[in-house]
């Protein structure tokens, strides 16, 4: 198993303050900066594209920044995450014409390419590509939103999900994005994750270094 990540969502974040916000959220113990483009057209909500990417990056933000884009089409994005700073760019599949495609591009931009699996995606959406990933990011919930409830069948799904990784023999992360939050993240661990989105469970109350290190201990039990 690759090393714990937190990756914090800042679409819970104060936007009025974001360098701020995600200043803090790194000084309390996060790994990366998880990053929700919604594009209002293959997910019903609007939120920030690549020059909030880049002002965090002017910013001095130095940490991974791991964008999530709900966004169709995908391909002619790509290039200018790349070029904000973007250090892993994951798609839904639903939203791509030729998925290898999309993961070449990303690639070929600089950038680590991650496929998102929403709740009633088949696993099966990963073979013959799983070899080109980084990263795998399991939905917890429907994308637009956070806040959300975390979908018990995603565990399921995950140890499927783990099983494909743990046989192709690479370093996959296997992500999980959705109602993640400290008294379910033990159970989401043991089902294979190792890489793990929260929005609401950190940015919805003042303690993020609390929360971070409960989750950290939660996962490591
Ligand atoms: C939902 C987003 C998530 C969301 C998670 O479409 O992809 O990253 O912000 O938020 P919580 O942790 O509140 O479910
Ligand atoms: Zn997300």
């Amino acid at each position: 198993m690759l090393p714990t990540v937190i990756a914090p969502s800042i679409l819970s974040a104060d936007f009025a303050r974001l360098g701020e916000e995600v200043d803090t959220v790194l000084a309390a113990g996060a790994d990366w900066v998880h990053f929700d483009v919604m594009d209002n057209h293959y997910v019903p909500n609007l939120t920030i594209g690549p020059l909030v990417c880049s002002a965090l990056r002017k910013h001095g933000v130095t940490a991974p920044i791991d964008v999530h884009l709900m966004v169709s089409p995908v391909d002619r994005i790509v290039g200018d995450f790349a070029e904000a700073g973007a250090t892993l760019i994951s798609f839904h599949p639903e939203a791509s014409s030729h998925v290898h495609r999309t993961i070449q591009l990303i690639r070929a931009a600089g950038c680590k390419p991650g496929l998102v699996l929403n709740p009633a995606t088949p696993v099966e959406v990963l073979d013959y590509v799983l070899d080109e990933l980084d990263l795998v990011l399991l939905m917890s919930v429907n994308p637009g939103f956070g806040g959300q409830a975390f979908i018990p069948s995603a565990l399921d799904k995950l140890r499927a999900v783990r099983k494909r990784i743990d046989a192709s023999g690479r370093d996959i992360r296997l992500e999980v994005d959705g109602g993640v939050k400290p008294d379910n993240i033990g159970a989401i661990a043991a089902a294979g994750a190792d890489t793990f989105v929260a929005g609401s469970a950190i940015f919805g109350q003042p303690d993020y270094a609390g929360v971070i290190a409960r989750m950290r201990a939660e996962v490591a039990a």
